[in-house]
């Protein structure tokens, strides 16, 4: 099966930070792709900036290796790799002085059409990148200007960011990147719901028990221990990835699929979000950090190792039940979890469903296990609708719990764009439909930050648990206190 690719205008795509890891691991990488996929019209160009003294061949050659490394094999195309290398320029610039600045200006200079500046570096520079790109003159109505997170480290920090930014751009030109929205099963989590007729009479506190939201990774710290330990895992996870996911899960139909019906209604569930704050952070929430066990088969050392800082209390592990006041959620629990350095990389989102109110079977048939809904984000992409029907064959009736099974790869045997992918064609294309708002930032900052307050009070509350398991045994307590268990996602 092929998809529909559906070319965007031409463009300018300027990347702060050109040489640093997101551009390598990820910008290069997509941008080749939708050039490999047809999605780019000429002429557009893309424009590396950062401090590195290079020239176009060198960086031309870092783009190259770049794409080399990170596209699969069968990915790749010589004479795709030259053409996208080719349209690259670098220019040295530093974002604290004037130095580079007219060059880059020169650059841009005659050009009127979509100029897109993704800022791949850290927060404490969006103010100072923004104001010069607006002293230099280069903010066009066609221009956006994309960032990443973290969006701040609590309310106050993100409100500062937000205008720092606003200052310069309208937020139909702010484009803040969660790179879960780009992901496909994260979409098609939006196509299950308002495509199809079937799950939207039962999604509510009248058949569903509970929610669990999963977000486990195998790896540890990597090369990010400078930004890790200042952020922990509520910063680097909850108060985005995780918390997009539950508004995507948790909201009202919008009217439409446009930026503001969606963003309208994922804002509604974030002000709708039950507040944790003193005592009950310590009922409602698990953190943990990992001591040394094994993964992927190998020993590995713990978190405090890994850091090099015995003292650090930063939290690599999250588990916590949240809740949300409205009509058609209260008292369905939403059990979160997140954590480095877990069993298993695997993202889902689990629905469960209420158990039938009454079995006409006999007990022998076995018992009926309520429905289950799993919607599979990473690895195996997929949807798997757990029902029960008869055990085939002769004999008695014998119930059976089964999954249809739909996975995402195998049936349809297309690449799974990464999201950065989609999330960049979506800027040139001005659609901020998968991008965050500046009231959510920071409504989910205002959700986070008492449980945040709560944590600083108590540090030594934080849970010890051994690498590669499921985390702290805390966090097994949290859901079992209630009745009921985490999904086994392996
Ligand atoms: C990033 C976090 O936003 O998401 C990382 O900063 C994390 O710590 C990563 O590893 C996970 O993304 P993915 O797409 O690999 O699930």
């Amino acid at each position: 099966m092929t998809s529909t690719i559906i070319p965007v205008d031409p463009f300018d795509f300027v990347i702060f930070g050109g040489t640093g890891d997101l551009a390598e691991r990820k910008l290069l990488p997509a941008l080749y792709h939708r050039q490999m996929d047809g999605q780019f019209s000429e002429p557009s160009r893309i424009i590396a900036v950062s401090r590195a003294a290079l020239d176009d061949a060198a960086y031309r050659d870092f783009a190259r290796k770049a794409v080399i490394r990170h596209v699969a094999v069968k990915e790749r195309d010589e004479a795709q790799i030259e053409r996208f290398v080719n349209r690259l320029t670098y220019i040295a610039l530093d974002a604290h002085t004037d130095n580079g600045w007219n060059e880059l200006t020169a650059a841009l200079k005659h050009k009127h059409g979509i100029r897109a500046f993704y800022l791949a570096v850290g927060p404490s520079l969006f103010g100072e990148i923004a104001g010069r790109i607006q002293r230099y003159g280069l903010v066009t109505p066609q221009t956006r200007i994309i960032v990443e997170k973290p969006i701040g480290r609590d309310l106050a920090s993100a409100r500062a960011l937000n205008d720092a930014i606003g200052d310069v751009f309208d937020e139909t030109q702010i484009f803040r990147i969660d790179h879960y929205l780009g992901k496909e099963t994260v979409q098609n989590l939006m196509a299950l719901r308002f495509a199809n007729a079937l799950y939207e009479p039962l999604w509510n506190s009248a058949h569903v028990d509970h929610v669990q939201i999963t977000v486990a990774e195998s790896v540890g710290l990597e090369d990010r221990a400078g930004y890790y330990d200042k952020a922990g895992a509520m910063r680097d996870m909850v108060q985005n990835h995780l918390i997009q996911l539950l508004c995507l899960m948790a909201m009202e139909a919008p009217s439409m699929m446009d930026a503001h019906a969606v963003r309208d209604e994922k804002l509604k569930v974030l002000r709708a979000l039950r507040p944790i704050t003193g005592e009950d952070a310590s009922r409602l929430t698990v953190r943990g950090q990992y001591r040394a066990g094994a993964s992927a088969g190998g020993a590995v050392p713990g978190y405090l190792d890994e850091l090099g800082n015995a003292g650090s209390t930063t939290e690599t592990f999250v588990a916590l039940k949240a809740e949300i006041s409205n009509w058609r959620w209260a008292g369905v629990p939403f059990y979160l979890r997140t954590g480095k350095r877990l069993a298993a990389r695997v993202s889902e989102i689990v629905i469960q469903f209420k158990p039938i109110p009454h079995s006409i079977f006999e007990p022998a048939a076995g018992p009926c296990i309520a429905n289950q809904l799993v919607i599979r984000l990473q690895p195996d992409e997929g949807v798997k609708q757990w029902i029960m029907i008869k055990d085939p064959g002769p004999g008695g009736m014998r119930l059976r719990h089964v999954p249809l099974d739909m996975s995402f790869a195998e049936a349809f045997g297309v690449r799974s764009p990464d999201a950065y992918e989609r999330l960049i064609m979506d800027v040139v294309r001005g659609n901020q439909t998968l991008f965050m708002r500046r009231d959510e930032v920071e409504a989910a900052w205002q959700w986070i930050d008492p449980i945040l307050e709560a944590w600083e009070t108590r540090p030594t509350e934080i849970q010890r648990y051994t690498a590669g398991t499921w985390g702290p045994s805390a966090a097994i307590g949290l859901i079992e206190r209630d009745g009921r268990t985490w999904h086994e996602s392996v």
